[in-house]
């Protein structure tokens, strides 16, 4: 294979540009030419491509976002589009792809590999909401975002005895909510995967304040409800003095950890290497810290669970 390119789809996540640097130093090390795609797929159909070059990827590493910029296109889901993304590659010369983005992304490229480029895609997305894989690039930058957030927020509630509730994203996942519940001592964790009442959470809260408990923090993931609605049902349902704080946002940007920038260098690399020795239509991606290439068709079909022991021991921690 002697020319690829390499694009960056859906929300952007950090640690994004660290796989892109990847991706172009291991290609143009393989003595391929690496091509940049602008704006994902939308980019594609517009024929936005940029030649990169070793210079072209410098001191990025640790910056958030992407250099190549990265769009959601709802021309590529038809098949228009889809013909006018290959026929933009086949004119280029362009023989492998790697598409860093998330499940939706994953299914751009499918369809690309389907139609005989070869593709492989890499987990980018703070959701943590892929099949198959550990963890995506950008989940570890956002819950320690999340997680500098809370701890504030923890300061002022302590200080004014309030009920804190904070919705982060996610969207239909709960990890972000899961993780960073754990790890910031939320006395209740709300995420999508795990029915709850509101009920049980106002019987947490007032058996804290019975044992003295002054301040509290309720995290909920997007996808299990809406964080206002939720403190104005706390608030008129207990008397408390509740203030909602949505993240937003903030999540999303940053420098990227260094588990973030250590796991999108090996899978940029190994994307490469995959490409190079022919395969095509899988993922690239870490299993128990192993590098493997798993098919597109079986991330779309596994089911994904967030791990439920966290949730009971943040349940646990916070009785
Ligand atoms: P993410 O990749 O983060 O899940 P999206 O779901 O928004 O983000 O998908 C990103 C882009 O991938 C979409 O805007 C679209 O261009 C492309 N895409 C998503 N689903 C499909 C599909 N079924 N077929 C073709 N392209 C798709
Ligand atoms: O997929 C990443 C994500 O940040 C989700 O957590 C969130 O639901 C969504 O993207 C927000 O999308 P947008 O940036 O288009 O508002």
């Amino acid at each position: 294979m002697k020319k690829i390119a390499v694009m960056t789809s859906g929300g952007d996540a950090p640690g994004m540009n660290a796989a892109v640097r990847a991706v172009v130093r291991t290609g143009i090390f393989h003595d391929m030419e690496v091509i940049g795609v602008r704006r994902g797929f939308s980019g594609l159909i517009n024929e936005e491509l940029q030649p990169m070059t070793l210079g072209s990827v410098a001191d990025i590493i640790q910056r958030g976002g992407t250099i190549l910029y990265t769009a959601r296109c709802e021309a590529f889901k038809t098949p228009e589009g889809q013909k006018r993304g290959y026929e933009v590659l086949r004119k280029h010369g362009i023989e492998g792809l790697v598409v860093i983005g998330g499940d939706g992304s994953f299914h751009g490229a499918a369809v690309l590999a389907n139609m005989g480029i070869a593709t492989v895609g890499i987990p980018g997305t703070i959701d943590n909401d892929i099949s198959c894989c550990d963890e995506t690039i950008g989940f570890d930058t956002a819950v320690n975002t999340a997680i500098e957030a809370i701890d504030k927020i923890r300061d002022t509630a302590t200080s004014h005895e309030r009920t804190y509730v904070v919705e982060v994203m996610g969207r239909n996942a709960g990890d972000i909510a899961l993780h960073v519940g754990l790890a910031g001592g939320a006395e209740s964790v709300l995420i999508p995967e795990v029915p709850y009442r509101l009920d049980d959470v106002i019987q947490k809260l007032e058996r804290g304040v019975a044992r003295g408990k002054k301040h509290s923090i309720i995290l909920v993931a997007e996808g299990a409800g809406n964080g206002i609605e939720i403190g104005k049902y706390l608030s008129e349902h207990t008397g408390f003095e509740v203030r909602v704080t949505v993240l937003g946002h903030i999540q999303r940007g940053g420098a990227p950890s260094a588990r973030d920038r250590l796991l999108a260098s090996r899978l940029g690399a190994y994307a490469v290497e995959l490409l190079q020795s022919g395969v095509s239509g899988k993922m690239a991606a870490t299993q128990n810290g192993a590098l493997v290439a798993v098919d597109f068709e079986t991330v779309f079909t596994t089911p994904r669970q967030p791990d439920i022991s966290l949730y009971k021991l943040a349940d646990m921690l916070s009785i």
